[in-house]
């Protein structure tokens, strides 16, 4: 099948795919026109792939693919159900268009019959969402967790080799670098973490969550004190981003998380991304790679739009299990919170392994159920730092 292609967006990833296709031999596809926004902007190619009418591309008999690379989740739901509804195969990396349209997404998969693919959206090159449709399906999953965010990474990894410049010297630096936006919201308040976290949900334990009810905190209220508190206690600090199963439910967090050192994860540094998969019988298994950038996003882009010429699709079969697993933040998690006095004693733990009080800071560490965390006072304070421990 030959793949004529409509692309929508031609910033960092729009670009990073038009190198990526003219590298690879043997695909049998072309991009026919590209759709942006401003009229103003001056474009490495010829002026006559450019159109600003997206009708262009959408009304196009000839083009049969569109993929959607743009910075706009409502804008880019528009053109992604139009161009599924006019009977044309849709690749995207947008992950907040994905999770948070997640269910009318699916409706459109079916009333149009039309493929959807967005390996991009998470993990940036790591083939996480095609491995758990179709390797994971057989095995018992008992949970994904990883790191998903490459700016949170490269400001803790940052910040654990020079604690005492802070957090917002790492931050700026972050941002120096191209890793984080102007506005850094979306990373280091965890929203593109937690997106990214809702699509591993559907995709491993077949349930499709509300962003909102993922349990999630960022990761702005480090302190130099954290820090060493970690590095004493042999940890190392990351982002986590986590949807673990226990029994018959499954919890989602994106929480900073407390990693000792030995294990794998403490290891990925700077904006590379991680995500470890539990398996019943496989055990753990590893993925690691760069979650972000032109040439590695891209990748992932390409390989969804070779996927195509075979008409590949997801199945969604974890979604169609009667007994799938449901969302429970009940069970007990072992967390670290440093803050003011108070709002350590009236943290519900159901056991303290560490008390830890002094002149220059206090924090505890104990079990709580993240339904708990979520609903203390410290979590919703701006004077504490919370963090999941891994064990
Ligand atoms: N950057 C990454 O490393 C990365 C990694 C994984 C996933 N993603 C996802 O990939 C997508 C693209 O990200 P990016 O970094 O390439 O963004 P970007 O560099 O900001 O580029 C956005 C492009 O979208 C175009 N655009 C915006 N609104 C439009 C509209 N309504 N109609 C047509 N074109 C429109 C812009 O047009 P103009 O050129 O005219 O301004 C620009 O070309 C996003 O969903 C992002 O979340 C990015």
């Amino acid at each position: 099948m030959n793949l004529n292609l409509g692309l929508f967006g031609f910033g960092c990833i729009g670009q990073g795919l038009w190198d990526v296709l003219h590298r690879t031999n043997g695909l049998r596809s072309s991009i026919a026109r590209i759709c942006v926004k401003d009229r103003k902007k001056s474009r490495p190619l010829s002026q006559d792939y450019f159109t600003y009418d997206k009708d262009d591309i959408l009304n196009d008999p000839e083009i049969n693919v569109v993929v959607e690379l743009i910075d706009d989740a409502d804008a880019a739901f528009d053109i992604v159900s139009k161009a599924m509804r006019q009977g044309k195969a849709v690749v995207t990396a947008n992950k907040k268009m994905v999770a948070t349209r997640f269910r009318e997404l699916l409706d459109l998969q079916t009333s149009t019959g039309m493929p959807l693919l967005y390996e991009a959206s998470t993990g940036g090159s790591i083939p996480i969402i095609r491995n758990l449709e179709e390797y994971y399906d057989n095995d018992l999953l008992s949970g994904v967790e990883g790191i998903v965010n490459g700016t949170t990474n490269y400001i803790f990894t940052q910040l654990m080799e020079n604690p005492e410049r802070g957090y917002a010297h790492a931050l700026a630096e972050a941002q120096a670098k191209g890793f984080a936006e102007s506005n850094p919201s979306l990373d280091v308040d965890g929203w593109d973490a937690t997106y990214k976290t809702l699509i591993i949900a559907a995709h491993s334990m077949g349930s499709v969550l509300d962003p909102r009810q993922i349990v999630r905190r960022g990761i702005s209220h480090i302190t130099p004190f954290d820090i060493a508190a970690a590095r004493s206690l042999g940890c190392t600090v990351k982002l986590l981003s986590r949807v673990l199963l226990h029994g018959n439910g499954f919890s989602a967090s994106v929480l900073p998380a407390l990693i000792p050192n030995s294990d794998s994860l403490a290891n990925i540094n700077n904006e590379m991304n991680a995500i470890r998969l539990h398996g019943a019988f496989s055990d753990d298994q590893l993925l690691v790679g760069k979650g972000a950038g032109a040439h590695p996003t891209a990748s992932a882009v390409l390989s969804d739009i070779s996927a195509l010429r075979y008409s590949y699709r997801y199945e969604y079969k974890k979604l169609q299990q009667a007994d799938a697993p449901v969302f429970n933040i009940g069970n007990p998690v072992r967390v670290f919170v440093r803050g003011p006095k108070e709002l350590l004693n009236e943290l519900p733990f159901s056991d303290v392994h560490v008390d830890h009080r002094t002149s220059s800071g206090s924090y505890r560490i104990g079990d709580l159920s993240l339904l708990d965390l979520s609903r203390s006072f410290a979590f919703n304070s701006e004077t504490c730092f919370i963090a999941t421990m891994v064990e």
